[in-house]
């Protein structure tokens, strides 16, 4: 295991995760120890326009995976049109290699709450859910008794801190289906319907939970928010890059010596993050990774000093996504890796579109034939030429990310694929996985 160089260690900046490692963090009396709550009073004496503004120059940018600047949507916001407003705070976190916004919820449940408050008194909305992913049980008991404890102590209810401002906020609990992380199907959800995506337009900004106008922000976004309040616009952008601002949870997990949360600024790159995780494990060596979860098209080890913001992801052909960066190594195979994530989004498929629903059932045939040694070098063009068909014709965002994998496997890895077709590597699945396959 390798130590990180003073320099290294210097990249990380613990802003979301600072209380974490605190004793009883989830409680309101450590939180209040530790800046809890300050935000919120200086929030309420300013005017919820301000607010607004202070988002949008802070440049935060939304860290549910697609990055929109947070205060552009919080100003989509239709103001005086008598309707009732709402925040809906996205906790579904489904996204194979994701896992920063549970650990935030588990540890730190008031830095949720108290962005919520903020958020919610900024865009004029009376009520607030959170939904969260029903699986996740631990986080939403710590998140409910946090609530219970703001509501106690006056930061939620009527006239909060005196200030005039009501606020309600529901804790909800989904079933647990990644589907209903996209933010339409998540309103359809929590409003009690089955959890498919909406038609688009019109948008949840005018037309979102119970066909109002409606935020929906990640975890990650609206924690952000109360240390943007205390520590200003200008601090915020002085970590990361100009386009990305501010620090990012940077989950890494597979074959490194400490997997983890690291909280570094936006652009820190792969190689930086591997020196503060100890390196690889021993005997292991880098071949491939997930910038972002496993709907972001693979990189390579030649990939290991991209600057790790959205633009520098992008540039090198994949994107951020939720910034879980799941580490692969040469006993690794891209081949399977990809049959396994092309299993999740075929289960996961809610089967609206036909591009996704039978796109992804047919590709995990074709991967259940290569990988038991049956298939042929024309697999390969039907890989290709069914991606071509999801990618873009899809009716959400999870068809498109099925295909990245595949798509990017085959442009890295394609050896790999032919040394299943022309009989090099052992078949990994065996015949009785093709029962119906051809
Ligand atoms: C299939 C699918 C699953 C998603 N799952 C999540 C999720 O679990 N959490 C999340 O915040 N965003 C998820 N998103 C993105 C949301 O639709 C939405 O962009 C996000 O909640 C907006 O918040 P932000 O602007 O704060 O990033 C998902 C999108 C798709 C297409
Ligand atoms: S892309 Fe997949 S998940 Fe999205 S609507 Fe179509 S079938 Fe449903």
């Amino acid at each position: 295991m390798t130590t990180p160089r003073p320099e290294t260690l210097a990249k990380l900046t613990p802003v979301l995760t600072k209380r974490w490692l605190s004793p009883d963090a989830w409680q309101i009396g450590t939180y209040e120890q530790l800046d809890g709550y300050a935000a919120l009073r200086k929030a309420l004496k300013a005017h919820p326009d301000d607010l607004i503004q202070l988002i949008k120059d802070s440049g935060l940018r939304g860290r549910g995976g697609a990055g929109f600047p947070t205060g552009l949507k919080w100003g989509f916001i239709p103001q005086g049109d008598g309707k009732p407003h709402y925040l809906v705070v996205n906790a579904d976190e489904g996204e194979p290699g994701t896992c920063k916004d549970l650990p935030l919820m588990t540890h730190d449940p008031h830095a949720l709450v108290e962005g919520v408050i903020i958020a919610s008194y900024a865009i004029r909305a009376a009520r607030a859910y959170i939904y969260i992913r029903g699986e996740a049980v631990h986080a939403a008991r710590r998140l409910r008794s946090a609530v219970q404890e703001a509501y106690d102590k006056g930061y939620l209810g009527r006239n909060i801190l005196r200030s005039g401002y009501d606020l309600e906020l529901v804790v909800h609990s989904g079933a647990g289906a990644y589907i209903c992380g996209e933010e339409t199907a998540l309103l359809d959800s929590l409003e009690g319907f089955r959890g498919q995506p909406r038609l688009r337009p019109p948008f949840p900004a005018t037309h979102g939970l119970y066909a109002s106008p409606t935020v929906v922000n990640n975890v990650g976004t609206i924690a952000s928010v109360p240390p943007i309040v205390l520590g200003g616009a200008d601090w915020w952008k002085s970590m990361g890059t100009e386009k990305s601002s501010g620090p990012m949870i940077y989950s890494l997990s597979g074959r490194v010596a400490n997997p983890g949360q690291y909280e570094c600024s936006m652009g820190v790159t792969l190689r930086e993050l591997l020196e503060l995780a100890g390196g690889m494990q021993p005997g292991h060596n880098l071949r491939f990774w997930t910038p972002g979860g496993s709907s972001t098209p693979l990189l390579a080890a030649e990939h290991l000093d991209v600057p790790l913001d959205f633009e520098g992801v992008a540039a090198a052909g994949s994107i951020l996504g939720t910034t879980a960066t799941q580490i692969f190594s040469d006993q690794d195979c891209p081949v399977y890796a990809t049959y396994r994530w092309l299993e999740f989004y075929h289960h996961e498929s809610c089967g609206k579109c036909t591009p996704c629903r039978e796109g992804n059932y047919w590709m995990v045939r074709v991967y259940r034939r290569i990988l038991a040694g049956q298939g042929t070098h024309e697999d390969l063009d039907t890989l290709l030429d069914t991606c071509d068909n999801i990618l873009g014709r899809s009716f959400c965002g999870l068809g498109d990310g099925a295909t990245s994998s595949v798509t990017s496997s085959l442009k890295y890895f394609k050896q790999d694929y032919l040394d299943y077709i022309e009989g090099r590597t052992a078949p990994k699945l065996s015949e009785k996985t093709l029962v119906g396959a051809h």
